[in-house]
C-alpha cells in the first residue's frame, strides 16, 4: 500500500492523500502545478479552512485543458459551490464564452459572485441558485461541456439528462467517480457508493458516450459524446 505523506493537518483538505497515487508521488504532482493567481489561491485557502469540497488545482487544470482541447465555448456546471471550478472553466471559454454556475445554497452563490467579479470573469458566468438537475432539464441549447459535481446519489439521474443537451464531440465530465476507493468495496451498502457504481456502469455501457476514468485525485470520468 502507499507510503504516508507528511501530516495531513498541514495540508489542504481537497487533496486525496495516499489514494490513487502514493504520498510522495502525489506531492510531486502537486509541486509541478504553476502558481495560481491571487483569487484562485485565496479560494483554495478558504475551501481548505471551511471544508468546502472543491476539485483543487490538479483536477481543475485537467478540466481547463479538456475545454481548451475541444475549443469549448459553453459549459454547464452542476454543483459549483464557491465557484472555484467555475473560474477555471470561465478562463478556458474566453471572452465570448459562457459558463452556467449552479448551486442550491444561496450563501455559496453570493460568495461565488464576489470571487467572479474579482477574477474578472463575471461577464462570462450566469449564476443560478436552485436545483441544478431541474435547471439542466429546462435547457434547450446544446452545450460543449457538462460538468457534474452534485450530490452523489443524483449521479444516475444526471446521466439521464445529459446526452440530449450535449453536442456531438462534446464532453460530459464527472468528479469523484472513484469515491476515495470505496467503488472497490465488496457489496457496498452506502447509498452514495452504490449510486456512483451504478453511474459508472451506465456511463461505460452507454452507446452515446466513449468513456474513460482518469484516476487523478478522487477519479474523474471523461465521456466523449459520440
Ligand atoms: C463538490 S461541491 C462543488 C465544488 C465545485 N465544483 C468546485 O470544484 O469548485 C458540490 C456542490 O453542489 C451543490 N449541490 C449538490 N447537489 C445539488 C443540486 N441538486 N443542485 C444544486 N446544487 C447542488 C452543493 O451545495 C455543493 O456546494
Amino acid at each position: 500500500m502507499a507510503q504516508s505523506s507528511p501530516k495531513k493537518e498541514s495540508k489542504p483538505n481537497w487533496r486525496h492523500y495516499d489514494f490513487t497515487t502514493t504520498g510522495p508521488v502525489d506531492d510531486y504532482l502537486y509541486s509541478m502545478l504553476p502558481k495560481r493567481d491571487e483569487v484562485l489561491a485565496e479560494m483554495e485557502g478558504y475551501a481548505s479552512e471551511h471544508n468546502v469540497p472543491i476539485v483543487g488545482p490538479a483536477v481543475a487544470r485537467v478540466l481547463q485543458q479538456l475545454a481548451l482541447m475541444i475549443n469549448a465555448r459553453t459549459v454547464f456546471e452542476l454543483g459549483s459551490a464557491i465557484g472555484y471550478s467555475t473560474i477555471w472553466w470561465a478562463q478556458a471559454v474566453g471572452e465570448k464564452g459562457r459558463v452556467i454556475y449552479t448551486d442550491g445554497d444561496p450563501k455559496n452563490t453570493e460568495r461565488a459572485r464576489r470571487y467572479f467579479d474579482r477574477a474578472g470573469v463575471a461577464n462570462r458566468i450566469t449564476l443560478h441558485t436552485g436545483d441544478a438537475l431541474e435547471f439542466l432539464s429546462e435547457q434547450k441549447q446544446l452545450y460543449d461541456i457538462i460538468f457534474n459535481d452534485v450530490d452523489k446519489e443524483d449521479y444516475p439521474r444526471v446521466l439521464r439528462l445529459v446526452s440530449p443537451r450535449l453536442r456531438k464531440g462534446g464532453l460530459f465530465i464527472t468528479d469523484n467517480v472513484l469515491w476515495s476507493g470505496r467503488v472497490a468495496e465488496k457489496n457496498p451498502k452506502e447509498p452514495r457508493t452504490r449510486a456512483i457504481l451504478e453511474f459508472n456502469r451506465l456511463l461505460y455501457s452507454s452507446n452515446d458516450f466513449y468513456t474513460t476514468i482518469l484516476p487523478i485525485r478522487d477519479g474523474l470520468a471523461v465521456a466523449l459524446k459520440k
